[in-house]
C-alpha cells in the first residue's frame, strides 16, 4: 500500500502523456487561430493579489476562490480568470501602449467549483481580446476567431443543423428595462451576477435571491419573462429603437454576416454572464444539441474594469473558451486526432558494446532533424520491435557486434505491410 494519496487533489487533473498531447494540440490550434487573426500571447503568474476579484456585486467567482496569505502576510490567489490580470497589465503601461492592442493567453485558472460534467477547479482557458476599441466590431472579430478555431477541429458550422451555436446579447438593453423598474448602478450589476445563475437554481429562488436585492416580486416576474425574449424582432419590441444595446446587436448581425457567421447567432436575452464586469455585448457559445449543458466558451464588453481599477476609461473585449468542455465535446464526437509520440528513429544496439556506436547514430540522426530514441533494453528483438512501432517509430537501426565489426548498421522500416531492410554503411550515419 502506497503511504501517499495517488489521486489529483479533487477536480484537478494529471496529465499523463497520452493525455498531455491532445492538449498540446488543442493549444497549437488555439495559437495558430491566435497567430491569423494577428494576437500576441502575453502572460502572467497563476498567483495573483486577491484584490482583483473582490467585486460589490457579489460575482460568484468571488466565493470560490483559493486564497491564502503568503509567509509575508500578502493576501493571494489562484487566479480563477485572466481577465483582471489583463487590465492590471495594461494599467501598469498607461499610455506607454498604442492602442488597440490584440492580445491573447493561455492560463491556467483555478475555481472551487462543484466538480461536474464540464467543471472542473482547475482547467486552462484561451483568452483573446481587444483593448482600446469601442463598437462590435471587435465581437465580431472575436468570434471570428472562435468559428475559425471549431471549425478546424472539424465540427459542422454550416448552415442548416450546426453543431455549435452563439447565443448572443446585450447587457444595455437588460440596463434599459431594469432601469425603468428603478435599478441601477450597483444593484444593476448584483442584479446580473442573480439572474445569471436562474438556470441553475430556478425561477422561484431567483425572485428570492432578487428579493434580497430589494427587488419586489412583480418586478422580479418581469425580469424573469424578459428573460425569455429570443430573436432580434421580440427584442427590438422591449426597448426603444435607440437603445445603444438593441442597436449594437444589429450592427453585430450585420458584421457576422459579412464573416459568414451570421447563422450561427442566436440573439437571447438569457444570456447575461455571471461577472460583473460586463457592460455591453455578452455571449456563451454551446452545443446546439444541448448534450453538454455548460457553456463552451463566454465572452462579452467590460468597458469599465479599468475604471474600476483606478485607470483611465478603455473599452475591451474578449472571451474565455476552456479546455475541458471542448475536449470532451471533440473525443465524445470521435474528432480528436489520434496521436502518436512522434518518434522517428529507434536505434538498438543489441549489447553494451554497441551502445557507443549507438550513441553516435543517435546523435548524429538528430542533427538532422529526425527524433530518435535508443533501445539499450538489450531485450530481445521482437520486443524491441514492438514496443518501437508501438511508440509510431518509422525505422529501427540494428547495431549488433558483426554490423560493427563490418562498419554497417541494419535499417529496417517499421509500420505499413511491406517490411523493407537495408544495410547502410556507419559513416554515412555519422560514425567513422
Ligand atoms: P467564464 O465564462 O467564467 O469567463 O469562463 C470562460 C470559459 O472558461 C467557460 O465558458 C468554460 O469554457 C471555461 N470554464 C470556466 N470555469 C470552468 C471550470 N470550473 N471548469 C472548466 N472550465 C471552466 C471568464 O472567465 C472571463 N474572464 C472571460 C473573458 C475574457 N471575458 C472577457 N475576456
Amino acid at each position: 500500500m502506497s503511504t501517499i494519496e495517488l489521486q489529483p487533489v479533487k477536480g484537478t487533473r494529471d496529465f499523463y502523456p497520452e493525455d498531455l498531447r491532445a492538449r498540446t494540440w488543442l493549444f497549437a490550434q488555439w495559437r495558430e487561430v491566435a497567430r491569423q487573426f494577428g494576437y500576441e500571447e502575453y502572460d502572467v503568474c497563476v498567483l495573483e493579489h486577491v484584490d482583483l476579484y473582490i467585486r460589490k456585486a457579489g460575482d460568484e467567482i468571488t466565493s470560490q476562490l483559493y486564497e491564502f496569505k503568503d509567509k509575508g502576510d500578502r493576501h493571494v490567489a489562484l487566479r480563477p480568470e485572466m481577465t483582471p490580470s489583463l487590465a492590471r497589465l495594461v494599467l501598469a503601461k498607461g499610455a506607454a501602449m498604442a492602442l488597440p492592442l490584440r492580445w491573447f493567453s493561455l492560463p491556467q485558472c483555478f475555481r472551487y467549483e462543484q466538480a461536474q460534467k464540464g467543471r472542473k477547479r482547475e482547467h486552462y482557458q484561451w483568452n483573446m481580446d481587444i483593448i482600446g476599441l469601442p463598437g462590435v466590431a471587435g465581437e465580431a472579430e472575436l468570434m471570428a476567431a472562435q468559428v475559425a478555431f471549431l471549425r478546424r477541429t472539424g465540427l459542422n458550422l454550416e448552415p442548416g443543423t450546426p453543431d455549435i451555436v452563439w447565443k448572443v446579447s446585450n447587457r444595455q438593453v437588460i440596463q434599459f428595462f431594469l432601469e425603468g423598474l428603478g435599478i441601477t448602478g450597483e444593484t444593476f450589476a448584483a442584479v446580473c451576477v442573480v439572474i445569471d445563475k436562474r438556470d441553475k437554481i430556478g425561477n422561484e429562488a431567483t425572485v428570492i435571491e432578487l428579493g434580497k436585492l430589494g427587488v419586489g416580486i412583480e418586478a422580479a416576474d418581469k425580469i424573469i419573462d424578459l428573460l425569455n425574449t429570443t430573436g432580434l424582432e421580440q427584442a427590438a419590441a422591449k426597448v426603444p429603437a435607440d437603445n445603444p444595446g438593441l442597436i449594437a446587436l444589429k450592427e453585430l448581425l450585420a458584421l457576422a454576416e459579412a464573416a459568414g457567421f451570421a447563422h450561427l447567432i442566436k440573439i437571447d436575452l438569457s444570456v447575461i454572464r455571471g461577472l460583473s464586469y460586463y457592460t455591453g455585448t455578452v455571449w456563451e457559445v454551446f452545443d446546439a444539441t444541448g448534450a453538454m449543458p455548460r457553456a463552451i466558451a463566454g465572452g462579452g464588453r467590460y468597458d469599465k474594469l479599468m475604471e474600476t481599477f483606478g485607470g483611465q476609461p478603455t473599452p475591451m473585449v474578449g472571451f474565455g473558451f476552456g479546455d475541458v468542455v471542448i475536449l470532451e465535446i471533440l473525443s465524445e464526437r470521435g474528432l480528436l486526432p489520434t496521436f502518436s509520440r512522434g518518434i522517428d528513429d529507434v536505434v538498438f544496439p543489441m549489447g553494451p558494446p554497441e551502445f557507443a556506436v549507438a550513441t553516435r547514430v543517435a546523435t548524429f540522426l538528430r542533427t538532422q532533424g529526425r527524433a530518435v530514441t535508443v533501445d539499450y533494453s538489450g531485450k530481445r528483438f521482437k520486443a524491441v520491435i514492438e514496443r518501437a512501432e508501438k511508440d509510431g517509430a518509422k525505422r529501427l537501426l540494428i547495431l549488433g557486434s558483426n554490423e560493427v565489426r563490418d562498419g554497417v548498421c541494419v535499417v529496417r522500416t517499421l509500420g505499413g505491410t511491406e517490411r523493407k531492410e537495408e544495410k547502410v554503411p556507419l559513416k554515412d550515419l555519422g560514425v567513422g
